[in-house]
Order: C-alpha cells, then sequence, then structure tokens
C-alpha cells in the first residue's frame, strides 16, 4: 500500500479535512512530545524526525497529516494544501498566534515553502497540490480521495508570490 503524506502551511485544512478522509491516518502532532529534543523559546515543539520516523514506521496508516510531514523518507506521495495568504490571514487571526507568527506563515505560503520542499524531495510526478482558499473542505476531501483511489491528479496553477507585494 501506497502511503501519503498531507502537508500544508498551518491553517491550510490538513486537520479539517482528514476527518473527511476514509484512510487510516495518523496525526504527526500526537507524536511530537515523545519525540521532541525539547522547545524552542517560542514554544514550539523541535521534532527530531529520525526518532519519530522509525517509531511510527511500524504502524498501520495510508496518510500522515502534518505540516512536516512531506519531509518523511517513509512516505511515498504527497498532498501539498494551499491557500492564498488573503484568505489564511483570516484563519490564522481565529487562533491566538502573535503577530509574528502569523506573517511567518503567511510569507511560507506565499513564497510556497512546503511546496518546494515536498517537490525536492518526491518530485512533482508524485505530487499533487490542492487550493483550500475558495472550495470546501468537502469538495478538497473528494479531490484527495479521487487522487490516492484512482490516481487522477487534478492540475492547478498556484502562485501567490505576488501577495506579498501587497504587504509593502
Ligand atoms: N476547503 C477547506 N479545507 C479545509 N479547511 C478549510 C477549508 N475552507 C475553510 N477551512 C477552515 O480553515 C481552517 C483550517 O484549520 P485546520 O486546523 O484544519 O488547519 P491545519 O492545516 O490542520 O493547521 P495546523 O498545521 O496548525 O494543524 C478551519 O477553520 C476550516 O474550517
Ligand atoms: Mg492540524
Amino acid at each position: 500500500m501506497e502511503r501519503y503524506a498531507l502537508t500544508g502551511t498551518p491553517g491550510t485544512g490538513k486537520t479539517t479535512i482528514s476527518a473527511l478522509l476514509q484512510n487510516d491516518l495518523i496525526s504527526l502532532s500526537d507524536y511530537y512530545e515523545k519525540f521532541s529534543d525539547g522547545k524552542t523559546k517560542d514554544g514550539e515543539w523541535v521534532v527530531n524526525i529520525k526518532r519519530l520516523e522509525s517509531s511510527i514506521k511500524s504502524l498501520e496508516w495510508e496518510i500522515a497529516e502534518g505540516n512536516f510531514s512531506h519531509l518523511l523518507s517513509i512516505i511515498d506521495k504527497v498532498i501539498v494544501l494551499r491557500c492564498d495568504p488573503a484568505v489564511l490571514v483570516n484563519r490564522l487571526k481565529e487562533r491566538n498566534y502573535s503577530r509574528k507568527k502569523i506573517r511567518e506563515n503567511l510569507e511560507a505560503e506565499a513564497m510556497g515553502i512546503i511546496y518546494s520542499e515536498s517537490v525536492r524531495n518526491y518530485g512533482v510526478e508524485n505530487l499533487i497540490q490542492v487550493d483550500t482558499s475558495k472550495k470546501t473542505s468537502k469538495q478538497c476531501s473528494i479531490i484527495i480521495r479521487n487522487y490516492i483511489n484512482n490516481n487522477i491528479k487534478v492540475e492547478e496553477e498556484i502562485d501567490y508570490l505576488e501577495r506579498i507585494l501587497d504587504w509593502y
């Protein structure tokens, strides 16, 4: 069975969409505490990916959900969730994130960092991007199900780099 990473910048919808998928799924955030080498001064877990990976390798799952799941070496394909920064900002403002953390996440999404890392690790042929900005989570889950079950790739042209210009 092939294994998938469901990744994306915080707020793009990994957890929300996961709940609509029927596949065996693990959330990497459930393992952060156990496999971390402490926390940063901003309170983020410093996850030891190698240790986490060796522990989840033998578990039964088809999708690993989390914003560094695309950095695992034990998956076959990647699903990258994207979101227009102009929409993402509102999703992140609903969380009690600092202004700095919101800005960092918006910049990362505008620059497509997770997408680039996924391409570097797995290649464009082994991934799809799903833009969640204007779709419902249900619509997104159908696209993902079609990719996993039928290998149907819905190609989306996504480029939010110009959003950064709006901020200056
Ligand atoms: N098409 C969509 N798909 C997923 N979520 C959506 C969509 N449209 C709106 N949303 C909203 O966006 C938010 C996504 O939050 P969610 O916690 O699922 O993100 P996440 O990627 O898991 O973030 P984190 O990395 O912090 O865990 C939710 O409030 C959800 O209702
Ligand atoms: Mg989540």
